[in-house]
């Protein structure tokens, strides 16, 4: 489901992830292995403040894994513990269990030598919408539960789900919004498909999309499309691939849209390989 953010949602969705806060041990950060910081929520550090927390890649089956690898080091030169998931198919499940342990063995120590048995962790999941809460959620519990909408301001009571003995998870993820003011930020959202396609004009994207696959993964687009060459213009490009998949319109000319939807669906259900289209380097520049 596809939200529009306003101050007022963005300040009570803000507010009821703080209010989860209290509760909580580890907060758990989801973002797309693909896009890692343009599907982290701006104002993140300062929302969880001090909270132990745990950065996890989601979607890793999509992302190319050299540049993973990559990201995770990123995270890690700045202190903060960072995984590769995939959550639909349950891969990194034990992984995330022991970093949490990890991230409270300190305090859990001091308990122990007090002579009190710690509890079970408790951990809330945060992330942008659509970046694999429910999944991530449901494949942790081991169980089906139901979604509760991507609507703001939605409440429903709280529940822990029990992950093993170790683990509580809270049943309702926080869920937070993504970074919007930035062009190429939204490019980047609008190419996962983490925002949904009528926010952002679809030839536009598509554009953005071809140039960063021609600059970085020329050789599965050339694959993909069966192009000897990659034409320099970008209009050309998309005329090779229109024609080639015979996203035409009456009279025999492309239509541009169709090849973009074209594009953008094989491109999201990773036809065209394992792809990611951000690098740390973007971003120590913009720091
Ligand atoms: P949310 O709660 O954060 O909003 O996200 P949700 O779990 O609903 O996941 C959004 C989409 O991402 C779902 O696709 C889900 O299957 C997919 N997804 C989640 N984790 C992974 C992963 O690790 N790998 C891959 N490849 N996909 C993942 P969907 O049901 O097809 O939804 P949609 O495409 O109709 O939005």
């Amino acid at each position: 489901m596809t939200i529009q953010w306003f101050p007022g949602h963005m300040a009570k969705a803000r507010r009821q992830v703080q209010e989860k806060l209290k509760l909580i041990d580890v907060v758990i950060e989801l973002a797309d292995a693909r896009i890692p910081n343009s599907s982290r929520n701006p104002m993140i550090d300062e929302i969880i403040s001090s909270k132990p927390r745990l950065i996890l890649l989601n979607k890793a089956d999509l992302a190319d894994d050299t540049k993973t690898r990559e990201w995770l080091s990123y995270y890690k030169s700045k202190g903060i513990k960072a995984l590769a998931i995939d959550a639909q198919a349950g891969k990194g499940m034990k992984a995330i269990v022991e970093s949490c342990q990890e991230l409270v063995k300190e305090k859990w120590d001091k308990w122990k030598s007090k002579g009190v048995t710690p509890r079970a962790i408790r951990v809330l999941i945060v992330g942008i919408p659509n970046v694999g809460k429910s999944t991530l959620i449901n494949k942790l519990a081991k169980k089906n539960i139901a979604k509760t909408g991507d609507r703001p301001g939605v409440t429903t009571a709280q529940q822990w789900i029990k992950v093993g003995k170790e683990l509580e998870l809270l049943d309702t993820p926080g869920i937070l919004w993504p970074k919007f003011e930035d062009q190429m930020v939204g490019l980047r959202l609008a190419t996962t498909g983490a925002i949904k396609d009528n926010i952002l004009n679809l030839q536009d994207v598509t554009v953005y999309a071809l140039r960063y696959l021609t600059e970085h993964y020329p050789n599965e687009l050339k694959e993909r499309y069966s192009l000897q060459d990659i034409p320099e213009e970008i209009v050309e490009l998309f005329d090779e691939i229109g024609k080639r998949r015979g996203c035409l319109m009456g009279g025999g000319m492309i239509d541009y849209d169709k090849t973009s939807e074209l594009v953008l669906r094989e491109l999201r259900a990773g036809k065209l390989g394992k792809l990611t289209f951000e690098l740390p380097a973007d971003w120590e520049a913009v720091e």
